[in-house]
């Protein structure tokens, strides 16, 4: 099977962070969410992948390369136009590309669980189409899927007033014939947002009489839109890693505590927590919980709670408390006291007087 990672789009909602760097390059606990993907569809035995990238395009390229550090071999194809989900697929056919069977995997979404078994239970069944679907919270943000006696019967795009009892779609699909996929995105019509749409592609099969398979998230699963779901995603992944010491501890960690290699900790780290490659938490510091501090970032001073500092950041905190935060790449911020939260994006500077 050949395999397809959406990448294309702006993160509009997680700027500034995304001004410079795209969603799914974002780094939590050591690793960009692309990479990560590019990794499970590795262990599903996907070895021909592609990524559609538009926005930024350039840094998936400089990141991820021809794929061969993974193991496989990647390609790019360009979505100029944001024209939606349904029309990224599009361009996978429309680039000869894909050849036959194929997953897609949206780039900005992560499963709690191995994603095998749904690859499994497609590869061994004659479904057209494949969707898996979970119980998110707020059905309103998403694909909405409603069955009918055990079948996929309509797929509504983030429905005003959802019809009770349904799912939501995930960013994992799976199709078996690219040139069917290519005939009914000639038929679709971009929706209000102007985009075209996963579930009005996914409902021209059901329409066709055609053989729609899906399985339920037996897991957690995130789509990363905002800073909650990052923080949130962060927050699930700490939830299942486990405890690993590979750096210096001179001063304190408790419980939970991820300490990568070259990473210094002379304050105190309260798991669940992560402390990335090179990273220094400098002697008067209190990591509290789930905070993730990415590769070579510098924390001196004050305590933080829930929050990510991306790399190489520098944080001068005194007696500053920072909570639900998240703090761009290379930016430096300091601080005196007082309590915060703040986004903010690459290479800033923001000093407290
Ligand atoms: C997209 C899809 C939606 C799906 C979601 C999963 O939404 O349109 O059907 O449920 O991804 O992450 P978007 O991210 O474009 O709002």
């Amino acid at each position: 099977m050949q395999g397809l990672i959406l990448a294309a789009g702006e993160g509009s909602r997680l700027r500034p962070l995304t001004f410079t760097v795209p969603k799914p390059l974002i780094s939590v606990m050591g690793k960009s969410l692309v990479e990560r993907v590019v990794e499970v569809l590795r262990d599903c035995g996907v070895s021909d992948i592609a990524l559609v990238v538009g926005y930024l395009g350039r840094l998936f390229v400089d990141v991820l390369g021809d794929g061969s550090r993974f193991g496989v071999r990647l390609s790019y194809i360009l979505q100029e136009r944001r024209l939606g989900i349904a029309h990224a697929i599009y361009r996978g056919v429309e680039e000869g590309f894909l050849r036959g069977p194929f997953i897609v995997h949206l780039g900005d979404n992560y499963f709690g669980e191995p994603i095998q078994e749904f690859v499994r239970e497609f590869a061994e069944s004659d479904y057209d189409v494949f969707i898996v679907l979970t119980k998110a919270r707020d059905p309103r943000r998403f694909g909405y899927v409603v069955l009918r006696d055990g079948r996929v019967w309509r797929l509504i795009e983030k429905p005003r007033e959802p019809p009770p009892g349904g799912y939501t779609l995930s960013g994992l699909y799976m199709f078996r014939d690219p040139e069917l996929v290519g005939r009914a995105f000639s038929d679709l019509k971009p929706s209000a947002r102007g985009e075209y749409e996963i579930t009005d592609l996914i409902q021209w099969f059901i329409d066709r009489g055609y053989n729609i398979g899906y399985s339920m998230t037996g897991s957690w699963w995130k789509d990363m839109g905002t800073p909650e779901d990052l923080l949130e995603l962060l927050n699930l992944m700490l939830e299942g890693a486990q405890a690993r010491v590979e750096g210096e501890v001179l001063g304190t960690i408790n419980g939970k505590v991820i300490v990568e290699k070259g990473a210094i900790v002379e304050g105190v780290v309260h798991g669940p927590a992560y402390v990335g490659r090179n990273a220094h938490i400098a002697k008067s510091s209190e990591i509290e919980h789930y905070v993730s501090v990415e590769e070579q970032a510098y924390i001196e001073g004050g305590s933080i709670s829930r929050s990510l500092i991306l790399e190489e950041a520098k944080l001068v905190l005194g007696r500053a408390r920072i909570v639900d935060s998240i703090i761009g790449p290379r930016s430096v911020v300091v601080l005196r006291d007082g309590k915060y939260r703040l986004i903010v994006g690459e290479r800033n500077q923001l000093e407290g007087l």
